[in-house]
């Protein structure tokens, strides 16, 4: 069984991690989106939010299953899940320039390859922060995020009255 872990805050999933996700779903046997809790990050969505989207974004597809990652490494929860390749997309030069040491300390700590996949030209401009904020804005975000994360952006959208200034 060859197994991969697609690790990430997923605050919220959007697209473009949907469609690396499902990509790398075709390269292994089994892929964990592993949702991450870093109790020095300030979500938007508790843990139990983000499980419950990308569960929701993934529950037809066979192969990928949603697992949380918990505050530890991520070399020590790939090894216990006996994943042999982490898979992350590329959407700029920049993220490889900030994935590159991580990838090597992963492979360092406990033998896990990173294998990286370069993003989906349209939708290498998203990312969870954009689209927080473009959908706070009143903006239409529904081409780049799962119906679940749309639901809850549109039942979390803050007042229209956002105070002196606005
Ligand atoms: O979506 P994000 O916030 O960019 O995901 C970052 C994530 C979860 C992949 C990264 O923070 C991570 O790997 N965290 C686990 C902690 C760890 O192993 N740190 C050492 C990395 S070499």
């Amino acid at each position: 069984m060859r197994r991969a872990v697609c690790p990430g805050s997923f605050d919220p999933i959007h697209n473009g991690h949907l469609e690396v996700i499902a990509r790398a779903s075709g390269l292994f046997d089994e892929v964990i989106v592993a949702v991450s809790t870093n109790y020095a990050k300030k979500y938007r969505f508790p843990l139990e939010q983000r499980l419950e989207m990308a569960r929701a974004t993934f529950s037809a597809l066979s192969g990928i299953i949603v697992e949380p990652m918990g505050d530890g490494l991520l070399s020590d929860f790939c090894h216990d899940k006996g994943a042999s390749a982490i898979v992350k997309g590329l959407r700029s030069s920049s993220d490889f320039d900030y994935e590159l040491p991580m990838a090597t300390m992963n492979r360092q700590l406990s033998g896990v390859e990173t294998v990286f996949l370069p993003g989906e030209s349209r939708y290498l401009h998203l990312s969870s922060t954009l689209i927080k904020e473009v959908s706070d804005l009143g903006g239409d975000v529904s081409d780049f995020v799962p119906r679940a994360v749309m639901r809850k952006l549109s039942a979390g959208a803050p007042s229209p009255d956002r105070g002196p200034g606005h």
